[in-house]
């Protein structure tokens, strides 16, 4: 196993030219969910591509791709497995107190390492002063890549639709303080789909910024109802105040700035901001995204 950004190749090692070089599509996160189905569909499409990753032992073995190890936050690691990249797919980094200065460096490693293109994962309706404080920090890094001078494509993603049923509790009660607020929650599955499209032709889709949502808005009472259907379990939705969110999310201990994005989570959608369907899923794929219905379906009956 390579410890250094030199290719770590394991499998078939089809994925380097000829001359024995490198592929010049990288995509990060390939070990993780996301960044995982990017990789498989580009895979299954005949793409070569290098995976960047912190351990190559666990990147995923698909035919045409080849594991560099990489790590967002060593910048000579990150730059020496950059080199030759043309167009990078940047998923966000684990959410961490650091996690804003460990884009900023790779994104300036991109940079250093000559990348013309970068595709990076952001959040919906994400502002120096949106609710949600992570998409404060998303917005931060959508800056530091517009001054970057690279090529950028954004990808503004709504809340995972896979999410919503992981927001219950072992008591089955989803507590937050979003109101009867609603938002386009957005499927990992459409998401991915996006992602594959514009880092098959990057070119087209230079400058823009794509709002990826599901078909609908819905509250989380709505989102408990099509749970409880879809999974069998009995799921409720308990809308608290703020101030019993933070009392009733102490006991795990967690710093505060973890605190106040688990809680922003649900202000932005009680104060609108992660509402909108949008057809960008569409434009980008040419079908319809998956709404929580579907996407349950899929799950327990795939
Ligand atoms: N829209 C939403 O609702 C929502 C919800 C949750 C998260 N997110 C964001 O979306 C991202 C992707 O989601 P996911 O479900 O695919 O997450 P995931 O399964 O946890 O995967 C995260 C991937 O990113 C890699 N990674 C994390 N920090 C890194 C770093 N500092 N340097 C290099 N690689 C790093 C991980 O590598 P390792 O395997 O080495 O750890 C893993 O491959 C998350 O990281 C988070 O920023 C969005």
């Amino acid at each position: 196993m390579a410890d250094t950004g030199t290719p770590a190749v394991t499998g078939t090692d089809t994925g380097k030219g000829s001359d024995g070089s490198l592929p010049d599509l990288a995509v990060t996160g390939s070990t993780g969910q996301l960044g995982g189905l990017v990789a498989s569909i580009l895979a299954d499409a005949g793409h070569p591509q290098r995976l960047l990753v912190r351990d190559a032992a666990r990147a995923p073995d698909l035919q045409g791709a080849v594991p560099v190890v990489s790590a967002y936050a060593d910048p000579v690691l990150a730059k020496s497995s950059l080199e030759g990249v043309r167009t990078l797919f940047m998923v966000s980094a684990s959410e961490a107190e650091d996690r804003l200065q460990t884009h900023f460096a790779f994104v300036d490693a991109a940079a250093a390492a000559g990348v013309r293109h970068l595709v990076y994962t952001s959040f919906f309706g994400a502002s120096a002063d949106c609710t949600f404080t992570l998409g404060r920090d998303h917005y931060a890094t959508e800056e530091r890549i517009r001054a970057s001078g690279l090529d950028y494509t954004f990808l503004r993603d709504n809340f995972y639709l896979d999410f919503l049923p992981l927001l219950a509790g072992d008591d089955g009660v989803i507590r937050g303080p979003a109101g009867d607020g609603v938002m386009a929650a957005v499927s990992r599955g459409d998401i991915a789909r996006c992602a594959a499209a514009v880092l098959r032709d990057p070119a087209v889709h230079t400058g823009r910024t794509y709002h990826l949502t599901g078909p609908e808005d819905i509250s989380l009472e709505r989102a408990a109802q099509l749970l409880t259907e879809g999974t069998g379990r009995n799921i409720s939705y308990h809308n608290e105040t703020v101030k019993e969110a933070y009392a009733s999310r102490a006991s795990y201990g967690a710093p505060a700035w973890q605190v106040d994005a688990w809680v922003s989570t649900y202000t932005a959608i009680a104060n609108g901001e992660l509402a909108g369907p949008t057809s960008d899923v569409h434009g980008l794929t040419g079908r319809e995204p998956q709404g929580l219905d579907d996407f349950l379906k899929e799950a327990h009956h795939p």
